[in-house]
């Protein structure tokens, strides 16, 4: 039998597009997690069918969770309400994936692009490090016999992108200059960076993975991937990564790519 990713974790963004289909291969993987947690926003709305109508299917599994990573108070009770499901148990892993772009050249970004952008990809992400530390904690200290870090015990996955490499950025700019975007997730990996090295110390691995281009609203329907084969490579490298990939970039093959 298939060994399992991990005991329970915790997708933001899962309502559509990478966070959805993250969610569903998770349920659907021959060893499926106890217990999944479907962060999204508006867990009523239209845009949240498709989520709700499978955490349905699989209600032993899957907790939609109402969950705007920019706002403080909907953390804060988000994660007194996963901390209350786990019954004393801790948060294995947590995808942080809920992201945006507003496009734009140079001519076309303002403050106010700059800070929305921001806000979602950067502060979202680090208001849930903060948060859901302890559970994080909790999770790496039920396993004391081991060293090694891994998802299975205790991880931050950060979804970042190949635009956020600044040493890519003369292939690409081009063809996508997106510049709070490619701002925005170059901070998000300065995050993953800086919290790789804190939470060392509680055996957490914290990393930046890129999907891919994929045909998400994000992604748009010329994107060479769909989502169900950028997933399907971003479970294989969750599933495999240890201590020496805390604090890195890979792509949805396992390959490492540079700040
Ligand atoms: N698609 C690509 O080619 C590609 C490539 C590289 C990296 N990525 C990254 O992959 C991640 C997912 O992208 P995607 O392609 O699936 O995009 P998408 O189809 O636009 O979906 C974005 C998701 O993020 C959610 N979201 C946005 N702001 C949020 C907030 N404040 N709180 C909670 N959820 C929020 C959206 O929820 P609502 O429905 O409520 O808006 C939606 O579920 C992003 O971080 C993106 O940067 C994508």
């Amino acid at each position: 039998m298939a060994s399992r990713i991990c005991d329970s974790v915790l997708v933001t963004g899962s309502n559509r597009g990478i966070g959805l289909e993250l969610v569903r291969q998770l349920v659907d993987s021959p060893s499926p997690p106890v217990q999944i947690f479907a962060g999204c926003r508006d867990p009523n709305g239209p845009r949240s069918q498709a989520l709700q109508e499978l955490a349905q299917k699989h209600r032993d599994v899957i907790t939609v969770v109402q969950l705007d990573t920019t706002s403080p108070t909907s953390i804060a009770e988000a994660s007194k309400l996963v901390d209350t499901k786990l019954k004393g148990r801790g948060l294995n892993l947590i995808i942080n994936n809920a992201g945006v772009n507003i496009p734009g050249s140079l001519a076309e970004t303002g403050i106010q692009e700059m800070v929305d952008v921001y806000t979602t990809n950067v502060v979202g992400p680090m208001l849930i490090a903060k948060d859901f530390h302890p559970l994080l904690c909790k999770a790496a200290a039920q396993f004391p016999h081991q060293t090694n870090m891994s998802c299975n015990r205790s991880a931050i996955i950060n979804v970042s992108t190949l635009l956020s490499s600044i040493t890519r950025c003369p292939e690409n700019f081009s063809v996508s200059p997106m510049y709070p975007y490619r701002v925005s997730k170059a901070a998000l990996n300065m995050l993953t960076r800086c919290l790789a090295e804190d939470f060392k110390k509680d055996s957490i691995l914290v990393m930046s993975l890129h999907p891919g281009w994929v045909q998400t609203e994000m992604g748009g329907p010329k994107a060479p991937l769909t989502t169900a084969e950028s997933i399907s490579g971003l479970i294989k490298v969750i599933a495999s990564c240890t201590e020496k990939d805390s604090g890195t970039l890979l792509d949805w093959e396992g390959k490492n790519i540079p700040w």
